[in-house]
């Protein structure tokens, strides 16, 4: 199925992205080509989700030789974009693949359109990464499954179709899903503002629910499957992504629901051995002492949020990618 709306393009030399922590009430978009400007959307979450993060961070980082080819500054634009996020191996995976591009044509007096080439190589794989997920993902679902997923791992984190939720969409044109509950995943409720928008776009029938009422929809029956997405996936399986994705993964356990992750192979760090190895990223404390800019607790009490954790793989079902679908015991 086709999306209404653009998560990333590249327009006459320019970045044009949707501001995801605006939606879904407002679809306003931004045109730039400032380097700066991009690490601050990817920080901000307007640009968000692990492949579209790496798709806008090869923009950016081509982007930085624009105007003057210059090694220092494309140095620091390099040092610059990798902290912008921890966790999402698709940055890193991105930016070092223009620094690489770089490195190979940096006496070449076209340098510029070389590393937008390579950055646009990287957006096409995604778009087609995307789409070859959702084809090997079919196979998880019988007639009439009701879906759980967490997070917002569609189009709006890609810069394709999505990866998890492209599986679910799939699913649907098939007719073999029939719902779909979204977590709406606290505290920037990527789910209720994300997945929903996105799923309402698409015509698929859905409910929001808090992110503690999965269980109680699981010991119901009421849910067949959960799938979710990943911001990196260690050589053992193990799997990082948005926090209260372990939580979700112990419930189908202990409920006998399988649980599976989609990702495309560029989140697949095969240096990294298991999940103990994964950084994970902390946020600040006013996403969770205000809501939006009302605050709604005591400034001074301490917070702790960290934005992903860690589904051990004995834990997951299996992991569906652009490649094949792997199932346990996990070897990348
Ligand atoms: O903090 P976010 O919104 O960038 O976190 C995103 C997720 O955890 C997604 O599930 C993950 O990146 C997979 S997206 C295809």
């Amino acid at each position: 199925m086709k999306n209404n709306f653009t998560v990333l393009n590249f327009v006459n030399d320019e970045l044009v992205f949707i501001n995801q922590a605006k939606l879904p009430l407002i679809e306003e978009y931004i045109t730039t080509d400032n380097v700066d400007r991009i690490a601050e959307a990817i920080e901000r979450l307007e640009i968000r989700g692990a492949p579209a993060i790496g798709v806008a961070a090869a923009y950016a980082l081509a982007l930085s030789l624009k105007n003057n080819v210059d090694e220092k500054i494309f140095n620091s634009s390099y040092e610059r974009l990798k902290t912008t996020r921890p966790t999402a191996v698709n940055l890193f995976w991105a930016l070092n693949e223009i620094k690489s591009t770089y490195d190979k044509y940096k006496d070449d007096k076209n340098v510029y359109e070389k590393l937008i080439k390579r950055a646009v190589e990287i957006h096409n794989e995604d778009i087609r990464k995307c789409d070859a997920m959702a084809e090997n993902g079919l196979i998880i679902f019988k007639k009439h499954s009701r879906v759980l997923t967490h997070c917002n791992a569609g189009a709006l984190a890609t810069s394709g179709n999505g990866t998890a939720l492209n599986v679910i969409k799939k699913g649907f044109d098939e007719g073999l899903v029939d719902f779909v509950y979204v977590d709406e995943t606290r505290p920037l409720f990527q789910g209720s503002r994300l997945t929903a928008f996105e799923l309402d776009k698409a015509g698929i029938p859905f409910s929001i629910i808090t992110d503690s009422t999965a269980a109680f929809l699981m010991q119901q029956k009421k849910i067949d499957l959960a799938v979710v997405g990943a911001d990196r996936i260690a050589s053992n399986g193990d799997s990082a992504n948005k926090i209260g994705t372990y939580s979700v993964a112990v419930n189908c356990f202990y409920h006998n629901i399988p649980f599976y992750i989609a990702a495309p192979t560029t989140t697949i760090d095969k240096n990294c051995k298991s999940g103990e190895e994964i950084k994970i990223e902390l946020r600040g404390k006013q996403e969770i002492t205000h809501f939006k800019s009302e605050q709604i607790t005591n400034e001074n009490y301490d917070v702790y949020s960290p934005a992903f954790d860690v589904t051990p793989a004995k834990l997951i079902t299996s992991i569906i990618t652009d490649l094949s679908v792997y199932y346990p015991p996990y070897n990348f």
